[in-house]
């Protein structure tokens, strides 16, 4: 079976429930709490071995029970976590709210995630490296270097959004940005896109650098861009509970399709199914589907 590496932050999501996200000054009571195992590599990690592939996490947690119950994530549905360092400190934590609408606001104290250093020897041998941006730009950068030396095919969530160098770009195959990243990464106000601007952003990444382009539509699903043109995957119609990690289990499973031998527009509708159905749960790694209920679901769109 293919390895896939990823390489990233893990957090502790404490999450609160809410009717709506509060504007800046705003006190308001919530509905519920939780805390649940997260963070954009952790999610992408556990989500890629609950899917059925081979999965490698590659980050640091603190010397806190944060790490410890955030190690024990993973191990759980085996996934490899030799490559995950504890150092000491804090583990990374995110505070989420969740509005009754399944959108959140988060905000990430990244903690041990800062101190994350890649051991680039872990890359050999792995089909596919998932990338986020929760961890220090230089690693994102090496990793991404260092995979495209090794013929490591590279997979990167310009997630949360930021500028980036075009020479990172270069080393990414497939770059999939939300609409809100899209946005950053082009330089133009956040907001809605259509399906035109997004195929525009996507189009301007593409010259950048990053040979193929897929951006997160949220409820619209994705569109793929590539060489011969684009493709849009619409999204089933679902009653979202959390949107939280959407975009995670849509790149783990885009992955793992791939790392199978799907084409890529099979590997986005395999990506669109399992995100769709995540979103009806609450939770980060905790809404993630397994392969049997992701067929399961299909079969009966
Ligand atoms: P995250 O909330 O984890 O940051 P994201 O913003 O990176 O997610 P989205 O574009 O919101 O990513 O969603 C990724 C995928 O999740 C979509 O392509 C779609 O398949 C699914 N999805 C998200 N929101 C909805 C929704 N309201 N209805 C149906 N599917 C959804
Ligand atoms: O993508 C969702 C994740 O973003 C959450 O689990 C939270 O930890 C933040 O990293």
């Amino acid at each position: 079976m293919a390895r896939i590496a990823i390489a990233g932050s893990l957090n502790m999501d404490l999450v609160a429930g809410a009717l709506r996200i509060p504007a800046p000054g705003e006190t308001i009571l919530g509905t519920h709490f939780f805390t649940g195992c997260g963070g954009k590599g952790g999610n992408q990690a556990y989500a890629v071995a609950k899917l059925g592939a081979q999965a490698a996490m590659l980050g640091c947690v603190g010397d806190d029970d944060f790490g410890r119950t955030l190690r024990a994530n993973l191990i759980a549905v085996n996934c490899n976590v030799e490559g995950v360092a504890e150092v000491a400190g804090p583990s990374g934590v995110a505070l989420i709210v969740v509005a009754a609408t399944g959108e959140n606001s988060i905000v990430v104290a990244p903690g041990a995630n800062l101190k994350f250093n890649l051991d680039a020897a872990r890359l050999d041998g792995a089909r596919l490296l998932l990338l986020q941006l929760e961890v220090p730009l230089l690693v994102v950068e090496k990793a991404a270097r260092e995979a495209r030396r090794r013929g490591v095919q590279v997979v990167l969530d310009p997630a949360p959004g930021q500028a980036l160098p075009d020479e990172l770009l270069r080393n990414v195959d497939i770059l999939t940005p939300n609409e809100t990243e899209a946005a950053i990464l082009a330089g133009i106000e956040p907001g809605k896109l259509t399906l035109a601007s997004a195929e525009s952003i996507a189009s301007q990444l593409r010259a950048r650098g990053a040979a193929i382009v897929i951006v997160k539509l949220g409820e619209q699903g994705c569109l793929l861009v590539e060489e011969c043109g684009a493709t849009h995957f619409p999204a089933p119609a679902v009653k979202a509970m959390d949107t939280t990690a959407a975009g995670d289990v849509f790149n783990a499973a885009l992955a793992v399709g791939l790392s199978e031998g799907l084409s890529l527009p099979e590997a986005c509708e395999l990506a669109v199914a399992a995100a769709s159905l995540s979103v009806t749960r609450r939770g980060a790694q905790a809404s993630v589907p397994s392969r049997e209920e992701v067929a399961v679901f299909r079969n009966a769109l």
